[in-house]
């Protein structure tokens, strides 16, 4: 029987280090629950030398892939190096040799879905990926273990912390968007690039998870419908609290009688909502099932030891296994492999939902009558509607805003699309999707 579970690590970076630092801080704690130990013997990163500021005399240093790859001893390979050609040779390559692999690489898992996970079912070695989706929230346990007798119905999730954080300071602190971002980069929340996550792309990697294991489907990136932050102002944001609303960043997936909805866009949430109390850099998940009704997980959603905590948790299930010679007891993606099949997202045309229309128009007579005319003619009912701001001379424009009652996206799109060629419209309608919950 083995003395103890070796590792070899790929990324000494942000996450990599904290898994280092959480084994040698919770090494003996973690003894004692696994009844072995677990060992980091080797490292590949891509600057062997860097001095890291940690010990890691007792841990074999290299820039050679080979070194953790082809050695027989290394039970368990953690890919912590992010990007998608080189994590996937290393995935893929770890597996087919039958070792049992960490990762927390949602670009990777959402956009090589199919290759991953169909090296992860035919594996001996077992595959973890909870750190990919909101840090340390095991929401991806929750789906495959806990919530695996329900019809999951919907899924909406604050997955991405830095633009939460922005949302947050744009309500909290009356910031503009560019003044948001550049507080998110100063506090090592956004990256110098941040537009994965002002884009909504990491939001969408996230979801595209969390529908495969939710839905027993393999979806597909490219039908996610996904929308950022970044054209959301300080009057949009005054005028949602006006009403009742906060704006958050949420990807959304919805198991409707027409298909599967599966969205990522700027939402008015109500402020009664759970969700639109997760403030700065939190992530939260909210999960409806059939039987079991909605849930709530909350935490941190990335850094250092909340994600290294996550990492953690698989390599010691996985550990587990592998000291029982149990094999794989819960299939990578929740379902079966022969029941797991190509799932398509409803167009977003088809998506059923409430609106925030945010009209920019020149002071003039008839000009609401016009707008609601062409709504009206479209199906789309007004909730209520509100004038914003006055102009002092012609030329500028007022602002107009009305929530609609439910209408089909495709409506929206054809009214807006008349309503933003007449000559009284000033700039493009902004419109924000309220979420009906
Ligand atoms: N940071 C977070 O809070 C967080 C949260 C959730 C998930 N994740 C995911 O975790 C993964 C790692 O993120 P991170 O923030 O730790 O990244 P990071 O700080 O940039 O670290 C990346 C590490 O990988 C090494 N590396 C890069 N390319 C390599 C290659 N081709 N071969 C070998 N080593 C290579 C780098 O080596 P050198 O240091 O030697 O240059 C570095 O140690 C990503 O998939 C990310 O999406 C991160």
């Amino acid at each position: 029987l083995k003395e103890s579970i070796k590792l070899g690590i790929f990324g000494l970076g942000t996450v990599g280090k904290g898994v280092v630092e959480q084994l040698r801080k919770n090494g003996a704690l973690i003894s004692q629950r696994l009844g072995k130990e677990l060992q980091i013997t080797k490292a590949v990163t891509a600057n062997p030398t860097k001095d890291r500021g940690i010990d890691l005399s007792d841990i074999q240093i290299s820039s050679d892939p080979k070194d953790i790859l082809d050695d027989p001893e290394i039970d368990i390979v953690l890919e912590l190096i992010g990007g998608v050609t080189d994590a996937k040779s290393i995935v893929l390559e770890a597996l087919q040799k039958g070792k049992s692999v960490v990762t927390a690489n949602k670009a990777l898992l959402a956009e090589c879905t199919e290759e991953i996970f169909n090296m992860a079912y035919q594996s001996k070695g077992l595959f973890g990926f909870e750190a990919s989706v909101a840090g340390c929230i095991p929401v991806i346990r929750e789906i495959k273990s806990s919530y695996s007798g329900e019809k999951i119905e919907e899924i909406s999730g604050i997955i991405n912390g830095t633009a939460n954080y922005i949302l947050t300071s744009m309500i909290e602190d009356k910031a503009d968007f560019q003044v948001a971002l550049k507080a998110a980069q100063d506090k090592g929340y956004a990256e110098a690039d941040p537009a994965f996550d002002i884009e909504g792309t990491d939001t969408a990697h996230k979801l595209i998870i969390l529908m495969d294991l939710a839905f027993n489907g393999l979806f597909d990136l490219k039908e996610l419908y996904v929308e950022g932050i970044t054209k959301i102002t300080p009057l949009d944001i005054e005028i949602a609290e006006q009403f009742g609303y906060t704006i958050k960043l949420l990807g959304k997936a919805v198991n409707t009688d027409k298909g599967f909805e599966g969205r990522v866009h700027p939402t008015l949430v109500k402020t009664s909502n759970m969700l639109a109390s997760v403030r700065g850099a939190f992530n939260a998940v909210a999960i409806k099932g059939n039987f079991m009704g909605p849930t709530l997980s909350y935490g941190a959603g990335a850094g250092a030891y909340p994600t290294a905590s996550a990492v953690m948790g698989d390599v010691i299930e996985i550990s587990r296994n592998l000291l029982q010679e149990a094999g794989q007891l819960v299939p990578p993606l929740a379902s079966m492999r022969d029941q797991l099949s190509k799932k398509k997202i409803l167009p977003m045309s088809e998506v059923t939902t409430e609106y925030y229309l945010r009209f920019s128009v020149l002071d003039e007579v008839g000009v609401m009558s016009k707008i609601t005319t062409l709504l009206g003619e479209n199906d789309i009912g007004i909730r209520s509607m509100l004038q914003k701001g006055e102009a002092h001379s012609p030329k500028d424009p007022i602002h107009v805003v009305i929530f609609t009652h439910k209408a089909i996206e495709k409506n929206i799109l054809k009214a807006l699309a008349k309503i933003d060629s007449l000559q009284f419209v000033a700039e493009p309608t902004n419109l924000i999707r309220i979420d009906t919950e």
